[in-house]
């Protein structure tokens, strides 16, 4: 896919790595839709896309977990657009907790059924919204696109992170899905599995806590937003690339 004047939504588009995925597809000449719940980032990042070459930006405020925010969005796009031809479902959050705590063999803690629902419905229920819109459109289009989920290296199981982990490997098998599913409509599906990368939280760590991720890992240094921007980039245009999920974790994999 020639990526100039195509339609391309990003979800959690507002900063972090949805903003650096904005950022590097704007120099390609692509029109961005730009979704994310806090509106005051979404402008800076639509203006900060028009200066780096973006042929259109547009912000949508929209809760990627609400069907009817995400059914309402994908009309939206469509309307404003006339096409669309990516997504990158890349909104997340986390909310870790150990499953169980014990303390002199008395339970003091566990993950709480409210931080398990919060991290299903954003980043799994919210990412199967996206796709299923997103697909519906492009074939109500005639579009050969391509959806890009964003997981993340804990889909193997990272302690602390239940609801994450299990978001995060279902993401990557929705990819699959998807790839065998949509593939008679031309639209592919891809993953993505980031390691520690260095957007704001990462780089606003204490330096000893951070020295002390970056000694976990391999390459010795967490990874660059733009590291991941280029993954997406290198997915959307590659027409050959689907139903597979790419690690970009200086080889830690876990
Ligand atoms: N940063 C990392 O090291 C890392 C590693 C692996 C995977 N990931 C994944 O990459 C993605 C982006 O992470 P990030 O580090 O840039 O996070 P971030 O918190 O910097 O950005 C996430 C964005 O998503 C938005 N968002 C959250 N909930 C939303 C909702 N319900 N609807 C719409 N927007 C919503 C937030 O407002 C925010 O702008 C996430 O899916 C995360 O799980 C990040």
């Amino acid at each position: 896919m020639d990526l100039q004047g195509k339609s391309i939504v990003i979800t959690g588009g507002a900063r972090g790595l949805g903003g650096a995925m904005a950022t590097r597809l704007a120099a390609t000449g692509a029109k961005l839709a730009l979704v994310d719940l806090d509106d005051g980032a979404l402008e800076s990042m639509a203006a900060q896309c028009l200066e780096n070459g973006a042929a259109e930006a547009r912000t949508y405020k929209v809760n990627v977990a609400r069907e009817d925010e995400v059914v309402t969005l994908f009309d939206n796009v469509a309307g404003d657009f006339g096409a669309l031809d990516g997504l990158v479902n890349n909104a997340g959050i986390t909310r870790d907790a150990m499953l169980l705590k014990y303390k002199d063999g008395e339970q003091v803690a566990k993950m709480s059924l409210e931080q398990w629902q919060a991290v299903i419905d954003v980043n799994l229920t919210g990412v199967f919204l996206c796709g299923r819109e997103a697909a519906a459109k492009m074939i109500e289009l005639g579009s050969k696109g391509c959806i890009i989920n964003i997981s993340s290296i804990s889909r193997a199981g990272n302690m602390g992170q239940t609801n994450y982990s299990a978001a995060k490997a279902g993401v990557q098998a929705m990819a699959v899905v998807w790839a065998k599913e949509l593939a008679r409509y031309g639209i592919r599906a891809a993953a993505i599995a980031p390691g520690f990368i260095g957007t704001e939280m990462v780089m606003s760590m204490k330096p000893e806590a951070r020295e002390k991720i970056e000694s976990m890992i391999p390459a010795r240094r967490v990874g660059d937003p733009d590291e991941i921007a280029r993954t997406v980039q290198f997915i959307l245009e590659n027409d050959y690339f689907s139903g597979r999920c790419i690690d970009v974790d200086g080889a830690l994999r876990l």
